[in-house]
């Protein structure tokens, strides 16, 4: 009888996902082409999904890329919605086949995420301060125009653990993985596995030969636990 029941909660699980990717998906889409970002093929999105796109600045996603905020399609306990956010002239660049949940990304200069990343649940990307580190600037009206800001690049196929926060100027190598809770504020290497605040190498580290290659068959619903 149980397991009739946990059966059908499944089924009924597996609808719900679905409806509620189609309708957040579609909501996304609206929501990028009115700004005038460019999204690739076969985009998915589930939950709120909130883009800020201003004139100067630019939002790229590429083909393939997930963004999902939804409880049902990842469960390690998401916070809120994506935010996609540009001030002034930032630039975002999602490569394809990456995924990020309850990410927020905030640029004033570029933030470039390249292709197969996985991004964990409430991930804090930011490539600005917000605030000047100047505190009469701050009392003022100036003050998050002078914030320090450097871009960001994350590889390919990096994986970004739950919680962790990655800091201006950072430049991440391929195939790098990042612990959970980590906050990164120096560069880590092709292959390398850091964790902790600030992030360190762990003494493990991949060598280069060691780091996955992926093919492009992976399946949409795959990739969608995956995140
Ligand atoms: C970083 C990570 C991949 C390392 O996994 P692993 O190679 O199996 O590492 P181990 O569990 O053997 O730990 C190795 C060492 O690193 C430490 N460590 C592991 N993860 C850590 C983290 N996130 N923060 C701080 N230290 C960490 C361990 O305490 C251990 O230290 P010790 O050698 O002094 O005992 C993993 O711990 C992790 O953080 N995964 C991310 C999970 C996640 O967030 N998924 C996404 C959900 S959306």
């Amino acid at each position: 009888m149980r397991s009739l029941s946990n059966k059908a909660y499944s089924a009924y699980d597996i609808i719900c996902i679905h409806a509620e990717m189609a309708w957040s998906t579609f909501r996304s889409r609206m929501s990028l082409a009115f700004q005038g970002a460019r999204c690739g093929e076969n985009f998915r999105s589930t939950g709120m999904i909130r883009i800020k796109l201003r004139a100067a600045g630019s939002i790229v996603i590429g083909d393939h890329v997930r963004l999902l905020a939804g409880w049902r399609s990842n469960r390690v306990g998401l916070n809120g919605p994506v935010i996609l956010h540009t001030l002034g002239g930032g630039k975002i660049e999602i490569g394809d086949h990456s995924g990020a949940s309850a990410v927020v990304i905030s640029s004033r200069s570029s933030v470039k995420i390249g292709r197969y990343c996985n991004i964990g649940g409430n991930v804090r990307i930011y490539d600005h301060d917000f605030h000047s580190l100047d505190a009469e600037t701050r009392r003022g009206p100036l003050d998050s125009g002078h914030c320090v800001t450097k871009p960001i690049i994350i590889g390919d196929d990096v994986f970004i653990g739950a919680e962790s926060i990655i800091l201006k100027g950072v430049n991440i190598g391929d195939g790098a993985i990042i612990g959970a809770g980590a906050v990164v504020t120096r560069n880590i290497p092709a292959g390398g596995i850091a964790v902790g605040n600030p992030a360190q190498l762990l003494k493990s580290q991949r060598k280069p030969n060691e780091i996955p290659s992926h093919s492009s068959s992976i399946k949409a619903d795959e990739k969608l636990n995956q995140v």
